[in-house]
């Protein structure tokens, strides 16, 4: 184990915040690291949001039927992509991650939100005033744990094959 591997198993999606505030320079460094994902051809399609507004918060967890927590969250983060890129959404999960894990490099916990496949998502890029090129991949609610719950992950041993998949 290493420490980027380290911070990579410690990750938990978390909820429940205390409503500190997270630093300028952490949010900073957060951006960097998202703009630093791989993407297809290098095309790089992506416009990140930083939400820290309660108002607004408040506004895209009304909207948003699985992220209601995003109402009492000090910073969100809005990942979109441009949607004429064949892979937009394979792009923006890679720069997802990265803001995730950063976050968590920092000791910030955080949840992805499903923007993608949602009915909302139309409707916080209206809010947001993100030209109609565009369309919502994820929303990222971030702060310090308040509670943290551990989800069970499968076994190792039924998710990996390696050369080629055996049945025995
Ligand atoms: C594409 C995607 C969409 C998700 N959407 C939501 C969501 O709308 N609301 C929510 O509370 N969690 C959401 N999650 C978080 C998952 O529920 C969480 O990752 C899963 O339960 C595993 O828990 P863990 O992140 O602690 O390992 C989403 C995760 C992904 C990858």
């Amino acid at each position: 184990m290493n420490v980027v591997t380290t911070v990579i198993k410690s990750r938990h999606s978390v909820r429940k915040f205390k409503p500190e505030t997270i630093s300028d320079i952490v949010i900073k460094d957060v951006l960097e690291c998202a703009a630093q994902a791989p993407t297809a051809m290098n095309i790089q399609p992506w416009l990140f949001g930083v939400i820290k507004n309660k108002e607004v918060l408040a506004k895209i967890a009304a909207t948003a039927d699985h992220g209601k927590f995003i109402a009492e969250c000090p910073l969100c983060f809005a990942v979109f992509g441009e949607k004429k890129e064949t892979y937009y959404l394979e792009d923006c999960c890679a720069a997802t991650e990265n803001i995730i894990l950063a976050l968590q490099a920092h000791g910030v916990t955080s949840c992805w939100v499903a923007g993608d496949k949602k009915a909302y998502a139309e409707h916080i890029r209206t809010m947001l005033d993100v030209p109609g090129t565009y369309t919502l991949v994820s929303l990222i609610a971030a702060g310090i744990p308040a509670e943290i719950s551990i989800t069970k992950k499968k076994e190792m041993k039924t998710i990996v094959f390696y050369e080629g998949f055996k049945t025995d």
